[in-house]
């Protein structure tokens, strides 16, 4: 993937190859920093006071949401010109932007390295951190950031307007970005009510993943299964409306989900109950349609042309139901959620539907990059490619599992025996199998990083290796 870009037709593409590259390399340093945090649940000294948990954590989860937002963006630059016909119409203001985006990114994240402790003030959501989960990017950076997706956006709708026709695929990707973009602003309010500063956070944690980045991902999974599918073209775009209907409704409302303990009125619970309950329902219709059109285009002769990607996408496919629809629903009702809350269960729920619905599509992203760049008729899977995807994808299965073990022990211990005191905190931490759980998963985290070596060597050699 790495080298010259010159095969390519289109700035746009060549633009995107630079997204994901930089997508890649941070989706390894997630993985170092999550291995790191890992280390330190079972010695507590590790790296005490020089690399504190606490950091390691922040650059764990905000380097993930940066590397998928990377992902997204170069998917569609990816996918622009294929789609409209044209190049990019403001290609140039583009890829300066990424340039910029980059340079803040490795500016904050050095921040967070070398600032590790010190006072909460006014000073420090300008300068160090807005401490917000997965969006704790300080405000300088957030509005670097508004600024470059507003020349992405308008890169999006200028190129649209201007190619031979706005498909089904880029219709919706034009408003799902639209509302994708405009919900980031959510995140930057200050107020220093906590329960409203809450409130509003999750407007954008649970409305990206939830509601607009399904149907991103919705769309770029249309595309990717046209391309390596030769799937209809009208099959495709019919169930992505419907799922776009389905999704916003469900998951607006879902968004009740997280009101329950923060200080919110309580006919939030009702809502939040039955509208997250009725979310896997698009996600069962997103598996059943992939599953069908599967059916119907095999043995035709129509032979997979990028079966790495393919594997990939059928990951995402029972990834996503797994991990957001199942997982997800195991704490969705509030008297449930009244004892699994703080525990180790959101952090299962959230690796596994993080890793379903969104790293495994834009993996599979990177391989139909790969194949476009080496101007490859048909990419077969490699050696590498085949255990890097069964060591990423067994890791991180493996991983909810044992922190799902976790999550039961603390939820039956702490919350249920102890109701929710001090002493039934500790009691739970030092649970066996609580304790077993921590222990598997830095084994698995172990596994998902040699897949990733496998992964990044596949990446960079399979194009060349298939063009010979
Ligand atoms: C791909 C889609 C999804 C992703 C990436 C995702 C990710 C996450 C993450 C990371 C958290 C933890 C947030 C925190 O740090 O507090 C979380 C919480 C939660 N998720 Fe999801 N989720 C998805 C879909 C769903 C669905 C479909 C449901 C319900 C059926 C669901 C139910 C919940 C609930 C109830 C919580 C709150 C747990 C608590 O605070 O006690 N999620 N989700
Ligand atoms: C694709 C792979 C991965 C994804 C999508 C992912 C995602 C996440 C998410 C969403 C959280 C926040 C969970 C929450 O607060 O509810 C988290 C936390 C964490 N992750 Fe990962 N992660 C991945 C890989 C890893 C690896 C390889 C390790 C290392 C063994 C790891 C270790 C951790 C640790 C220790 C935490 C902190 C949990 C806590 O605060 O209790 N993760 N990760
Ligand atoms: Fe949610």
């Amino acid at each position: 993937m790495l080298s010259s870009n010159a095969g390519l037709k289109y700035e746009s593409q060549r633009l995107a190859v630079k997204y994901f590259i930089v997508a890649i390399v941070l989706f390894g340093a997630q993985l170092l920093f999550g291995l790191l945090a890992a280390i330190q649940f079972i010695y507590p000294d590790f790296l005490f006071n020089i690399l504190d948990f606490s950091i390691n954590r922040i650059v764990h989860i905000n380097a993930l949401v940066v590397w998928l937002l990377y992902g997204m963006i170069g998917a569609v630059y990816w996918l622009l010109p294929d789609e409209t016909g044209i190049e990019t119409v403001g290609i140039k203001i583009g890829t300066l932007g990424f340039y910029i985006l980059t340079a803040a990114v490795a500016v904050v994240v050095l921040v967070y390295l070398l600032i590790q402790v010190g006072p909460g003030n006014e000073m420090t959501t300008w300068l160090i951190t807005e401490g917000r989960e997965y969006i704790e990017a300080p405000r300088w950076a957030d509005i670097g950031i508004v600024v470059v997706v507003l020349v992405f956006l308008w890169n999006v709708y200028a190129t649209a307007f201007k190619g031979k026709e706005i498909t089904g695929i880029v219709a919706v990707l034009m408003a799902d970005l639209l509302a994708l973009a405009g919900l980031y602003l959510a995140g930057m309010f200050y107020t220093t009510n906590i329960a409203m500063d809450q409130f509003w956070w999750w407007w954008v944690i649970h409305l990206w993943v939830e509601a607009t980045w399904e149907v991103f991902v919705a769309a770029v999974g249309g595309y990717m299964l046209i391309k390596t599918l030769n799937a209809s073209r009208k099959v495709v775009e019919m169930w992505l409306w419907i799922e776009v209907a389905m999704m916003f409704g469900s998951g607006i409302l879902g968004l009740g989900h997280h009101y329950f303990w923060i200080g919110t009125p309580e006919y939030w619970w009702e809502i939040g109950a039955l509208f997250s309950a009725l979310e896997p329902v698009p996600l069962i219709g997103l598996f059943v349609h992939v599953l069908y059109d599967w059916g119907k285009e095999r043995g035709k002769g129509n032979d997979i042309k990028n079966t790495p990607a393919f594997a990939w996408l059928t990951v995402e496919t029972f990834g996503n139901f797994l991990g957001a629809g199942i997982w997800g629903f195991m704490h969705t009702l509030p008297q449930i959620n009244l004892y699994t809350h703080g525990t180790q269960w959101p952090a299962a729920h959230g690796h596994l539907s993080f890793f379903g619905a969104y790293v495994a599509i834009l993996l599979g992203m990177a391989y139909m990059l790969a194949q476009g760049k080496y101007g490859l008729e048909k990419m077969k899977m490699t050696k590498a490619g085949w255990w890097a995807i069964s060591l990423i994808t067994g890791g991180v299965l493996l991983m909810s599992i044992s922190l799902t073990l976790s999550a039961y022990t603390q939820t039956m211990i702490e919350r249920g025996e102890f109701g929710a005191t001090w002493e039934g905190y500790f009691i739970a931490q030092n649970a066996t199998w609580f304790v077993q759980g921590m222990g598997w998963r830095l084994v698995s985290g172990l596994a998902v990083v040699a897949g990733y070596v496998l992964l990044v060597y596949d990446l960079l050699t399979i194009g060349k290796k298939q063009k010979a």
